[in-house]
């Protein structure tokens, strides 16, 4: 989703900064991109269409000292991924740079229109900049515009805004879409994530819904909404800008699929010597809701496995686009866990808010550290697994299911469902995982070879039962994403049911079978695709090594056998790994596919 940053400094480098900046949000995902700066020639815009390299082009001829910049990449929510449609947008006295959406900017065009407001674009955004120099033509006061318009606006916002008689000031507020200020020795920020800033200063402060903030090259105050003055607490980073580098790899996704091992290891020795929700009582609550999107939703279905054949709770997962359809279902007995690795999807913040209203309680399994929804839970579960830059997830889906593990663990210590034996064993396998995991990756050979069989084919079929089901959303979600290979999860004994007709001579199907107990089942599943001509891709445990595949299955993948906590982990690694070769045969822009951004923070 867009990114945004606003730098006004004491220096005359602020485009530069500012395009450095919006080069550290790409991976959100963009069509467009834009900045308006500060000189003696007054307040320059230039835009442009595609890539940030078509802006740097543009600027390369031009002047472009400047002591004040905002900057924007676009993913277009209304109007065409065009230059004129591209942010920063002009109206009056106001430029501005947005993320989000006005649901009622049409309603508020008319009412400009019929006070001679013209508009050159399609968007929601140049109503909300014109619906800003509108107040500011009643009020004369530029806190108390922005305050005013603000209040006519339904939807999302990050605004970075400035006023044409005042160029090296920025102003900036947002409701739903993320945005942070950040500080420096020679000037401040705004930016929608801090990775855009993390090259220039670690001190930044989270901007809370109805603050509104002027920020100039020496002080930032913050405002509520009656403009009182209020304070805003000063944190430090406590990652660095390497973080959000490639460090030698191919791809940002090859290097966080290398970071799993210690990500994963670290969250079970966390749960094993410092565990911060030993206190979740889950008895307390009459039903348990999971709701999430995308690849957070799969590891819900894993961590509703777990809980519900481990720990005996059961568990209702819903995507979160649609959990408000379902509202009637939520009460102060509900409990609900949200799963985002940004913690800005927008769709789980809704539901997060839904819930709230309905006096749920609600936990949040969140990567980001300070995102909206690590705020805004009534409990936070990070998964410290680092910034995640490649847009398809994968060390935030693996350490999402890790903490579903520790959950299900935890729930079931309190229920006493574990011998010490049984308590002791686990707790060995946990805290000795990375080695699995480290084995798990090292079979690149096999993992590029089925790519090599797979990745011609525009039709594939991932299948499994039980918690392998669910895994095989994911992998068959992670090969969409990057490889544009249209791919179906579907459990084993339901593809005869129908989707089986899909089945010819050479359509690769790839079936997870790692819970000994549906072994049998699921081999007879992959048979039944056998007998119609598939490519079979068998992926089961180092306990079935002896097996005969022969019979039914063209290619293995034998992953180290470990218990139901880990394994789902091992499983979706060497789906995550086929999928990243099976994109690179394909050419595929890998950390960066199209159509797709890293947090969805529109709905
Ligand atoms: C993951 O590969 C996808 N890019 C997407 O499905 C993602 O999982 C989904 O948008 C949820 O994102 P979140 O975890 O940041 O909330
Ligand atoms: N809704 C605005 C537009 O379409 C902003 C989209 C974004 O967040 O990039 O221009």
């Amino acid at each position: 989703m867009c990114g945004i940053i606003g730098y006004t400094t004491k220096k005359n480098n602020s485009v530069d900064v500012a395009i450095a900046g919006l080069k550290n949000l790409e991976y959100r995902g963009y069509d467009s991109s834009g900045i308006a700066f500060n000189s003696n020639e007054g307040l320059t815009i230039v835009k442009s269409a595609g890539k940030i390299s078509n802006l740097e082009e543009k600027l390369s001829k031009l002047s472009t000292a400047s002591n004040c910049a905002i900057a924007h990449t676009r993913w277009a929510t209304h109007g065409e991924p065009n230059e004129t449609n591209a942010h920063p947008h002009r109206v009056g006295k106001i430029t501005l740079v947005h993320n989000g959406i006005i649901e009622n900017y049409a309603s508020l065009k008319k009412e400009l229109q019929e006070k001679n407001y013209e508009f050159k674009t399609e968007t929601d955004t140049e109503v909300a900049t014109a619906y800003i120099d509108y107040c500011y033509s009643l009020t004369n006061n530029k806190l108390q515009a922005i305050v005013d318009a603000c209040k006519k606006f339904r939807g999302s916002y990050a605004f970075n805004i400035i006023y044409e008689d005042e160029p090296t000031t920025i102003y900036a507020t947002r409701k739903d879409s993320p945005l942070v200020v950040g500080y420096s020795d020679v000037g401040n920020f705004a930016a929608s994530d801090i990775s855009a800033i993390l090259n220039y200063t670690n001190r930044y402060s989270l901007i809370d819904e109805g603050e509104f903030i002027k920020i100039t090259n020496s002080v930032v105050t913050f405002y509520n909404k009656d403009l009182q003055e209020i304070s805003s607490e000063v944190k430090t980073a406590t990652w660095d800008a390497t973080q959000y580098q490639k460090n030698g790899f191919d791809h940002f996704m090859l290097k966080e699929i290398n970071e799993q091992p210690k990500v994963i290891q670290d969250i079970f020795n966390r749960y094993y010597t410092n565990c911060t929700y030993s206190d979740i009582d889950f008895s307390a609550f009459d039903k348990i809701h999971i709701v999430a999107c995308g690849s957070a939703m799969h590891a819900a279905l894993v961590g509703k496995y777990l809980l519900q054949t481990y720990a005996k709770i059961p568990a209702m997962v819903e995507i979160a686009s649609e959990y408000r359809y379902i509202e009637e279902l939520i009460t102060p007995k509900t409990l609900l866990i949200v799963v985002s690795q940004s913690g800005e999807t927008a769709d789980t913040i809704a539901a997060l808010r839904l819930a709230k209203e309905k006096g749920a309680y609600v936990i949040g399994i969140v990567n980001a550290v300070g995102s909206t929804i690590s705020r805004e839970v009534d409990k936070c579960i990070y998964t410290y697994a680092g910034p995640e830059i490649a847009v398809a997830t994968t060390k935030g889906y693996s350490s999402q299911v890790a903490v579903f593990s520790t959950l299900a663990l935890n729930a079931m210590e309190q229920k006493n469902l574990l011998t010490d034996e049984e308590t002791n064993n686990i707790k060995n396998e946990l805290l000795n995982i990375k080695d699995k995991i480290d084995y798990t990756l090292a079979q690149a050979n096999t993992y590029l070879d089925i790519a090599n069989d797979i990745y011609s084919h525009n039709d594939l079929f991932f299948i499994g039962r039980g918690i392998d089901s669910a895994v095989c959303m994911e992998g068959s979600l992670k090969l969409k994403e990057i490889s544009y290979m249209h791919s179906e999860s579907y459990s084993a004994g339901e593809l005869k049911h129908g989707t089986i007709s899909l089945i010819e001579e050479g359509t690769p199907v790839i079936a997870i079978a790692t819970d000994n107990s549906l072994f049998e089942k699921t081999v007879s599943n992959v048979k039944e695709t056998k007998a119609r001509g598939s490519y079979s891709i068998f992926v089961t445990t180092d306990e079935h090594k002896d097996y005969n595949f022969d019979e039914f299955a063209d290619k293995t993948i034998i992953l180290p056998k470990t218990n139901d906590f880990a394994q789902p982990i091992l499983t979706a690694i060497a789906l995550q790994s086929v999928a990243y070769e099976t994109a690179k045969l394909r050419n595929c822009d890998i950390d960066k596919p199209r159509n797709l951004a890293k947090s969805v923070t529109v709905e």
